[in-house]
């Protein structure tokens, strides 16, 4: 058997039908759509959008919402396409084993541990960062080498203002953020239900406050804010030396690049297939209908924040907690909103890490199913029917990640990574299309190829804008994974 072979797609059904033995069919399509807006309202929102209109686009900075918004639609429709045709929980690897074979399939399977694990390890260290902002209310902080990884060194003043014995301490380990990801393991393991559950309460709570901030914050817009909605093209030099094009087309498609981070996480519910009542018609509506959900909330949040506080907020006083300043500062007699924002925030980023290593562990069920990583990846819990052995190794991984290394590295190569994936995703429904025209498809991708090229160019176009440092980390990532793939994936497939 060659690299390209392909897995069949009734085959591939016919795997996942595995009745009593396999993952239990208990979310329905509420859930799933839960399950999309746990994965993907979190630190892009409230911490990215304030930084895109500091640096990339000013007010504009909705419109970005708008351009990433429709590159991510296409890709939500390539997804729902394969994830309503060939509902198994391996997503992105298992619709390249039907489409482009094995070799490709396991590199998106690789790949997409960059945007899951890499994921939740850049979410769990922002939910250390925002600990402490929560213990600031009271006075209280963790000792930085406590919650920084050996890589930082404690260098602001803002970090130091309080504890000014800590100017130039080493992190050691970034303990909150290993705590948070020990927890929603023992959540996920537990059970997938339970976990849906808590998800479903996280995510009325953060769609709440999201709701409120916008309707609470239109009457505290200050009109000469929005002034002009789209800054003159320019070049803006940020804190830390960086040069950005500010304003213009430039800056709007910059700031897109930026908060694509915010949208990561709709893909998450194709993992779930297999955990699905009705997966032939509730994927669609819970990818399809988290994205758009997500998309309209952001937009007006975008356009609220940049009404009520400016630019230069951003840029000086605000920075990361920019939603918590705008609403301190100027929203009067709204300081409990602040704090109220400050802890849905926290709990919000738990829930994109939760989703997110329940997505890691699902494709990694898959891949194992197929013989592509070992078995005690797809080993269920006697009782709870969850990857546990899968999800106790994805501590580890996602554990060290978040304590040992710095945020800034790991988020850019979780956008890299799912970008990656978006275009496969798009190249495979568009070749499906091609070679199975037959195949019953419940939900169909309308104006193909179009939609699927499209798809391709905007996420190539995102990618371009990530730089050559992320293509590298990408590149070395992918030849490891290649390794592994001629060491042991290949020898040991059940396909061959
Ligand atoms: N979309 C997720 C977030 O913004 C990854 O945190």
């Amino acid at each position: 058997m060659g690299l390209f072979t392909k897995k069949p797609i009734d085959k591939l059904i016919l795997d996942a039908d595995d009745g009593e033995k396999g993952l239990k069919r208990s979310l329905s399509a509420g859930n799933l759509i839960a399950l999309g807006i746990g994965a993907i309202i979190g630190a892009g929102l409230f911490v990215r959008t304030a930084a895109a209109a500091a640096n990339n686009a000013g007010p504009s900075v909705a419109l970005a919402f708008v351009v990433a918004g429709i590159g991510c639609a296409f890709a939500g429709l390539c997804y729902a396409e394969f994830a309503s045709m060939i509902p198994i929980a391996g997503s992105a690897y298992t619709y390249s084993y039907a489409t482009m074979g094995e070799l490709v399939a396991w590199i998106i399977g690789w790949d997409l541990v960059l945007e899951y694990a890499v994921g939740a390890a850049t979410v769990g260290i922002a939910w250390s960062e925002y600990l402490n902002k929560l213990l600031a209310i009271f006075d209280v902080r963790i000792p930085f080498k406590w919650c920084h990884s050996p890589f930082e060194v404690c260098q602001l003043h803002s970090q130091t203002a309080n504890f000014p014995d800590e100017f130039g301490v080493h992190g050691l380990m970034n303990i909150p953020a290993l705590f948070i990801i020990f927890m929603l393991t023992i959540l996920l393991i537990r059970g997938t239900k339970e976990s849906a559950f808590v998800n479903g309460i996280i995510v009325i709570s953060k769609v709440a406050i999201v709701i409120i901030f916008i309707v609470l914050g239109w009457s505290y817009m200050n009109p000469a804010n929005h002034v002009p909605f789209i800054p003159p093209a320019t070049t803006y030099t940020d804190s830390q030396g960086v040069g950005h094009n500010f304003g213009g087309i430039w800056g709007i498609l910059g700031a897109a690049g930026v908060v694509f981070f915010a949208f990561i996480g709709f893909d998450a519910v194709s993992t779930a297939a297999q955990e699905a009542k009705t997966p032939k018609k509730d994927m669609p509506i819970g990818i399809l209908g988290s994205l758009v959900i997500c998309t309209v909330l952001y937009i007006l949040f975008a356009y609220v924040l940049t009404g009520v506080a400016s630019v230069n907020d951003f840029r000086t006083a605000g920075k990361e907690g920019s939603v918590v300043y705008a609403i301190k500062t100027y929203m009067t007699g709204y300081g409990w909103l602040a704090n109220l924002v400050t802890v849905a925030i926290l709990f919000g980023f738990s829930s994109v890490i939760l989703v997110m290593l329940m997505g890691q562990s699902r494709v990694f069920y898959s891949m194992s199913r197929d013989g592509l990583v070992p078995k005690m990846f797809s080993d269920l819990h006697p009782k709870y029917s969850t990857p546990y052995k899968s999800n106790w190794i994805f501590l580890v991984l996602v554990g060290g990640f978040a304590a040992f290394i710095p945020g800034d590295i790991v988020g850019d190569m979780t956008s890299i990574g799912t970008l990656f994936a978006f275009i496969l995703v798009c190249a495979g429904v568009w070749i499906l299309r091609r070679t199975n025209p037959d195949i019953k498809r419940q939900f169909k991708v309308p104006f193909v190829p179009l939609v699927p090229i499209l798809g391709i160019i905007v996420c190539g176009a995102m990618i371009a804008g990530l730089g050559w440092t992320n293509w590298a980390r990408l590149g070395g990532w992918l030849i490891i994974g290649l390794v592994i793939y001629f060491a042991y994936s290949r020898k040991n497939s059940k396909l061959k």
